[in-house]
């Protein structure tokens, strides 16, 4: 009798001792963002050394381009720098993008709409970044502005800046094509980044704030020069171009060290640099996809 009340004794202790086990592993599963994460975040163990924002200005009827630049920068990631990629657009105006972008901002959070009408050259830029710091729930240590026919390389991106400054630095492809002074005139709209103190400023600042209409990415560089802003530029030339054959000086070959190319306007382009860069390149570990490769 007494053995068999030990023995009960010993296994309600087992018992209690897995439930014990199994409730904190589980705790601790749930609380580990590491373990939950499904990104395809490289292994590294250092802490991402600055963060970045790329909004990607579009429109938004332009379903089919973000379903596919998700897909481009989905697989890429960088570990010296924490990127987010949003979508950018204004003001929805049909009935059935209340719906169809609605989907995507719960499926993917990566849309900031904009107070403003869909428009060429009368200030979206300017919203854009004087927006941010009202509508971020973070701060970014830089603020990319990026077109949706351009292709990125985050981490070539992310590499470049890391020896730059964080502070007053506006970044880019300056224009004209030819010109190498990151001073004269502005940097593309390719896509270029600024410093989050930039941001700030454009968003408080009369300068700006007096000056939205006319060609959006020279106003920038206006803007900057007219507040004695952005002591720190960098044209990162010849890393960022245009497709080739597609923009005169602005255009060169696809090279290796390439951090953006822009003007992607067919399928054929895209899959061009994308196989270029070797994008799709794991796949060649999937022996069922070789015969496509
Ligand atoms: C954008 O939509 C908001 C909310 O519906 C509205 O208050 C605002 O006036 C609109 N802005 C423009 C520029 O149309
Ligand atoms: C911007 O416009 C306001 C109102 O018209 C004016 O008071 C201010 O001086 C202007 N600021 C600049 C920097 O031009
Ligand atoms: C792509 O992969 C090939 C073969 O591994 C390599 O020779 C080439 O340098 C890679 N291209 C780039 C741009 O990294």
């Amino acid at each position: 009798m007494r053995q068999r009340g030990l023995i009960l004794a010993a296994f309600i202790s087992l018992a209690l001792f897995l439930l014990f086990i199994f409730i904190s592993f589980n705790a601790h599963l749930l609380k580990s963002p590491l373990l939950l994460s499904i990104a395809p975040q490289e292994p590294s163990s250092a802490p991402p050394q600055f963060s970045l924002l790329i909004g990607i200005l579009t429109r938004a009827d332009k379903y089919d381009r973000r379903h596919f630049l998700r897909l481009v920068y989905g697989i890429q990631s960088s570990p010296v720098a924490h990127i987010d990629v949003k979508f950018i657009f204004c003001n929805l105006t049909k009935p059935e993008q209340r719906v169809l972008v609605a989907l995507e901002i719960l499926r993917f959070e990566d849309v900031i709409i904009l107070n403003c009408m869909e428009n060429m050259n009368s200030g979206k830029t300017y919203t854009y970044f004087s927006s941010l710091p009202q509508i971020l729930r973070r701060q970014y240590d830089y603020v990319m502005k990026a077109d949706d026919d351009v292709f990125i390389r985050l981490a070539p991106l992310a590499l470049s800046l890391q020896p730059l400054p964080r502070l007053d630095l506006y970044y880019g492809f300056v224009i004209p094509c030819a010109s190498t002074n990151p001073f004269v005139e502005y940097m593309s709209g390719m896509g270029f980044v600024l410093s989050w103190d930039l941001v700030e400023w454009i968003a408080e600042s009369d300068i700006p704030g007096n000056d939205t209409f006319g060609p959006e990415d020279k106003l920038v560089g206006k803007w900057l020069n007219m507040g004695n802003k952005a002591k720190n530029r960098f044209s990162n030339k010849p890393a960022m171009y245009d497709y080739p054959g597609t923009n005169g000086r602005c255009s060169h070959e696809l090279i290796p060290e390439t951090v953006a190319v822009h003007r992607l306007k067919r399928w054929d382009q895209w899959s061009n640099v994308l196989h270029f860069f070797n994008v799709t390149h794991r796949l060649k570990h999937y022996p069922e996809f070789r015969n496509i490769l």
